[in-house]
């Protein structure tokens, strides 16, 4: 078994083998966390805990179960350090993760600009430092449509709130056709909102490229769909009923977050976004290294208690 988990793991670090899973995720962790502040003030919002994990936890569990291992974090020079002593290189997950710096929040769209080196020729997803998400047999869809990405896939979302959000317009004649994005507009044309989880083909980075920044100084993630769309080349995937999207960028929002991850893993006794559990079970790594995790955690925590629990119950 060990042997097979050593040689499935090499083939998938061999460029172009298995498109699907040579898929690059970009983690985007920086920003100001202004709306956070004092909270954010020496730390990264993506630090700061929701319920019994560090945010980031929940962003980079979504792309390992997405199948994705090649992982680009970027945030900012104060807090890539920390950031960096929380995850390391991946490896004792089964996963790859390298950081770069972005000098100052300068909008999500840079991210594929600091990434150029490490898109290369492959396809790339971006999910956000402080979005969280709870799939069930949405990630099945995912796979699917993924697959077959042409340019880009954004991901919509039923929301109550829509001026706060990226907005999606849809052709009357066909649910399926977008006709616009919007950002934060005054007037919203649905509520369907752009969640911070977003697929690109290899150009991204060209387009980034002719991107200017937007009123509010930065180069805006609508800015880069919009140019998809009339290009024909964006598909929208809906986001089903059954799964939770959650932002984590205000104290109420994130007090929500951590109150929903608390029901849910109280009334179920299984985690949320728990990395090393799905590092186990999508075959990243095997009995032995989970073992070796459990036991450099030295303190005695409900976490770590769940993680023996996991063992005792295979
Ligand atoms: P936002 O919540 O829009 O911005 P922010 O994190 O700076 O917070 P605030 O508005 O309270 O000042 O960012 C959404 C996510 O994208 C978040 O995880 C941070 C990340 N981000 C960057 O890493 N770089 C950027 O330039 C921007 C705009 C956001």
């Amino acid at each position: 078994m060990a042997l097979f988990l050593l040689c499935y793991n090499l083939l998938l670090f061999i460029p172009g083998y298995y498109k699907y899973n040579t898929m690059n995720g970009i983690l985007l962790a920086g920003g100001s966390g202004s709306r956070l502040f004092p909270a954010t003030s020496v730390v990264s919002k993506q630090l700061l805990p929701v319920y019994d994990k560090p945010m980031i936890y929940y962003p980079l569990s979504t792309l390992m179960l997405l199948g994705i291992r090649e992982i680009l974090v970027i945030s900012t020079p104060r807090d890539i350090p920390h950031i960096k002593k929380l995850l390391g290189n991946g490896a004792h997950w089964g996963i790859r993760l390298s950081y770069k710096e972005q000098n100052s929040p300068n909008g999500i769209a840079e991210a594929f600009l600091i990434a150029e080196d490490f898109i290369g020729n492959e396809n790339v997803c971006l999910i956000l430092g402080d979005n969280i998400f709870y799939m069930g047999s949405q990630l099945n869809v995912f796979s699917e449509v993924i697959g077959k990405n042409e340019g880009a896939i954004i991901c919509g979302y039923h929301v109550t709130n829509p001026e706060r959000y990226g907005i999606i317009e849809f052709d009357p004649n066909d649910t399926e056709k977008i006709v616009s994005i919007e950002e934060k507009p005054k007037s919203p044309k649905s509520n369907f909102a752009v969640v911070g989880l977003y697929f690109y083909t290899p150009d991204v980075t060209q387009k980034a490229k002719e991107l200017r920044p937007s009123s509010r100084g930065e180069l805006e993630i609508t800015d880069l769909n919009i140019k998809y769309l009339q290009e024909g080349r964006i598909k929208m995937l809906r986001m089903c009923r059954g799964t939770a999207w959650l932002d984590a960028g205000t104290s109420d929002s994130l007090l929500d977050a951590a109150q929903f991850v608390q029901l849910i893993e109280k009334r179920q006794g299984l985690k949320i976004s728990c990395v090393e559990e799905i590092a186990l079970n999508r075959g990243f790594i095997d009995d032995q290294q989970f073992m070796k995790l459990i036991d450099t955690y030295k303190n005695e925590s409900d976490y770590k208690k769940y993680l023996m629990n996991i063992m005792n119950e295979r």
